[in-house]
């Protein structure tokens, strides 16, 4: 299993997520619970730190088979959401990146710096070719992290989720290898 730690900034980091996390990573969820279940889908499923110790032992599994990775990002010694690189292809290079923060955690661009460190290592450690970003259509905050980063609009996968009893259109968004080197 490789280790995944980045620095983003002298206030936050990002770090793979670990057993240990389970009662920070309970708290956040339960503290977020609204915020969260306005485009997500597995919150109302998390209902204890032994759910969270459980979703991160099978994380922790995933990346031990090389399949990706799911990182914490700490922000003032607090966990502040999660990053994952996830879905990997390593026939075609490929993966995609999920991830969200706690309300309270937003507007400070913390997620965009996770997002870039997070391709950087994809692109220059993992020598995938092609990244992807998906968000609801209507998820303006979630959109502007990848648009924000360059990006490219590949297309909406339409009625694509169910969230809250309503079916959601589902932007893509990609990033080459070779397109983010050219912009660096
Ligand atoms: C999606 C989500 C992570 C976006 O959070 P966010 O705080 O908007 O994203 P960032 O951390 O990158 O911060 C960007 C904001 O910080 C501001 N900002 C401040 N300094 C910045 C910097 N150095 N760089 C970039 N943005 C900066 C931006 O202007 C932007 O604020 P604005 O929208 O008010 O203009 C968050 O809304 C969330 O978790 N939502 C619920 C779950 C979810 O939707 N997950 C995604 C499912 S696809």
């Amino acid at each position: 299993m490789y280790f995944f730690y980045t620095p983003l900034d002298q206030d936050s980091r990002l770090q793979l997520l670990q057993r240990h996390d389970a009662n920070a990573l309970f708290h956040l969820i339960d503290t977020n619970r609204a915020h969260l279940r306005r485009w997500l889908t597995w919150e109302r499923q998390t209902q204890s730190a032994h759910d969270c110790e459980q979703f991160i032992t099978s994380r922790l599994r995933i990346t031990a088979e090389n399949g990706g990775f799911t990182a914490a990002l700490w922000h003032q010694e607090q966990l502040a959401g999660l990053i994952e690189l996830q879905k990997i292809s390593w026939i075609d290079r490929r993966s995609a990146i999920g991830y969200w923060l706690g309300k309270t955690f937003q507007g400070h661009g913390l997620m965009t710096a996770a997002c870039r460190a997070v391709v950087d290592y994809g692109f220059d450690t993992l020598g995938l070719n092609r990244i992807e970003i998906e968000a609801a259509a209507g998820n303006k905050r979630s959109r502007a992290i990848p648009e924000r980063l360059g990006f490219h609009q590949d297309g909406i996968l339409r009625q694509y989720q169910q969230v809250n009893g309503h079916y959601l259109d589902l932007v893509v968004y990609s990033m080459l290898s070779a397109e983010w080197r050219a912009s660096i």
